[in-house]
């Protein structure tokens, strides 16, 4: 199978939410504190009647119908989360309500699990399967589906909900480049859930940690794209004059979707990746600075001598500098870097061989990487930035909720170009890959799939709670962790029509599901 990637998606969001303004007056905390603080504007949630089952149900049965997709033309199923509701029976199992009816049981895969990351593992898998001898000509479907919910405290507005569900296929008009997919796994103990309801989280530690794994694919990310180029090339064809590579950057890429806890953290996510731009620029034009001075020094009697190169163009002419461009669900940090009068990232020489740990809490650099990188984040990000903004923290499903926005902004604009996806799931387990957009005819074309969507439309249909009803919800939810034997009290007024619901916890746990 060719192209093998993603034909379609549909995201699924509950209908009610509560403001990050008004969780700011709630909670106490500085005005902008989690609005400019942490770059949200809405977090979703949902009350009883809901839980990762439904919402993964309603955006499979959503998918199948908009796409008018056969349940038994799916071969593989897969399901990525970190709020499971067993121990043992996978959430896979109850989509098999969705295809059983149908009389479809022949579907592999079941769940993946590692905090943020379990969908990506499973779109990993799905595309795997379509390109291994295993396949049997059939779809893939990849759903990812999570509750964000922290105890009441600084993390608690990084929360968030929703679900995604993916058709994975050849001759998909998003198709993952194949050799061009960087991981860095490692044991941490940034975020996790032994026991209870809440996860425990060192947030701190946590943003370090997705920094520091972002720094590591990317890095093993432009080694491989070198290598690739180095052998589709012959010889030294893609060697520059002087003999230095050209090497992989941001000028290489058209848009990024990074998993979104908050959106200030893909707004330091992505200059990060701008200062390794700077780094890998400083230390190519150094190289050859070097091997001018060497060539000097052996001509060093002749008084014709060729003057030594000039620097290689820096962040500003790889389109990753200049005046920030400000957009109105900004969050962003270059005005309060260019308040606090942010050096220029040229003044970060740092050693480029090296991550310097440190680095992770230079509030300097930070700043200077974020002045460095308005333009191009707005440019190349913001536009894959609203559901993360609106609803939160989705988990497993945020860095696809993410390409989901990208493709509603972008549409048929995004074919022949190239999109960066970084996913991170605390533990900790991150991936940095790369989708093309393809021009293909019919219900899967960009255009189509963007018309599909209606994220917008759904975000402006929600109803706003306020916080108290927002935190006895939550104390609802907490309640119900591990209860039995009840039926969810709150109303299914909050439900678009097509959503499904929870009907029963029967004594032994046993749950029951319908679609209003
Ligand atoms: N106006 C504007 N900005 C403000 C204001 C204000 N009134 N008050 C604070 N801020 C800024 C701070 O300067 C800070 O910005 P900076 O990061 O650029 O310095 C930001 O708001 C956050 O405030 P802090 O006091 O630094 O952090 P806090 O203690 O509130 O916690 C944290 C933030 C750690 C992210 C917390 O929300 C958390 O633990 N979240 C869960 C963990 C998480 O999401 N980790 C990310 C990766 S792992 C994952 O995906 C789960």
């Amino acid at each position: 199978a060719k192209h093998v990637g993603v034909l379609a998606l549909e995201v699924y969001f509950p209908g009610i939410y509560v403001s990050q303004d008004d969780l700011e007056v709630h909670d106490e905390v500085t005005q902008g504190k989690y609005t400019l603080g942490l770059g949200q504007r809405c977090m979703a949630f949902c009350g009883d009647q809901e839980d990762v089952v439904s919402m993964s149900l309603t955006a499979v049965h959503s998918l199948l119908e908009k796409y008018d997709v056969d349940p038994k033309s799916i071969g593989r199923l897969e399901v990525g989360t970190e709020s499971a509701l067993d121990r043992s029976k996978s959430i896979k199992t109850f989509l098999m309500m969705l295809f059983a009816e149908h009389g479809n049981h022949d579907i592999e895969g079941v769940d993946s699990l590692n905090a943020c990351y379990g969908g990506t593992a499973a779109l990993f898998n799905a595309v795997n399967w379509v390109e291994s001898r295993a396949w049997d000509g059939r779809l893939a479907i990849v759903v990812a589906t999570d509750i964000a919910m922290y105890a009441a405290g600084p993390a608690r507005p990084s929360g968030g909900c929703g679900a995604i569900a993916m058709l994975i296929g050849p001759e998909a008009p998003l198709d993952l480049e194949r050799g061009l997919c960087a991981s860095h796994m490692e044991h941490a103990y940034d975020f996790y859930k032994p026991c209870g309801f809440y996860p425990l989280v060192d947030g701190k530690s946590s943003v370090a940690c997705y920094l520091m794994a972002l720094d590591r694919c990317y890095a093993s990310l432009c080694e491989k794209f070198e290598r690739q180029r180095q052998r589709a090339k012959s010889g030294n064809a893609c060697t520059q004059s002087n003999g230095s590579p050209p090497g992989f950057s941001l000028a290489d890429v058209d848009f990024c979707v990074l998993h979104s806890p908050f959106v200030k953290m893909v707004r330091k996510g992505f200059a990060r990746l701008v200062y390794q731009d700077h780094l890998h620029a400083k230390s190519r034009s150094q190289a050859r600075q070097d091997q001018a001075a060497s060539r000097l020094k052996r001509r060093s009697s002749s008084s014709s001598a060729t003057p030594a190169q000039q620097p290689l163009p820096l962040l500003a002419e790889r389109g990753c500098g200049g005046a920030a461009a400000q957009t109105a669900a900004d969050v962003l940090a270059e005005e309060e870097a260019t308040r606090a009068g942010a050096a220029s990232l040229d003044t970060y020489p740092a050693d480029p061989d090296a991550f310097p740990a440190e680095s992770y809490s230079d509030r300097g650099l930070e700043r200077a990487a974020m002045a460095a990188s308005g333009e191009a984040f707005s440019r190349m990000v913001q536009p894959g930035l609203t559901a993360a903004a609106e609803c939160g923290n989705m988990y497993a499903a945020s860095v696809h909720a993410g390409l989901a926005s990208l493709i509603e902004a972008e549409g048929a604009a995004l074919e022949g170009r190239r999109i960066l996806m970084y996913s991170y799931g605390s533990g900790l387990a991150a991936s940095l890959w790369s989708l093309i957009g393809r021009r293909i005819d019919g219900k899967f074309a960009l255009g189509s799939v963007a018309a599909k969507l209606d994220i917008q439309g759904r975000l402006a249909g929600r109803r706003k709670a306020d916080p108290a009803e927002f935190v006895a919800t939550l104390e609802l939810q907490e309640r119900r962790h591990g209860e039995a034997g009840y039926k969810p009290e709150r109303p299914l007024s909050d439900l678009r029509s097509g959503t499904y619901y929870l009907c029963e916890v029967d004594s032994l746990y046993r749950r029951t599901y319908a679609r209003k």
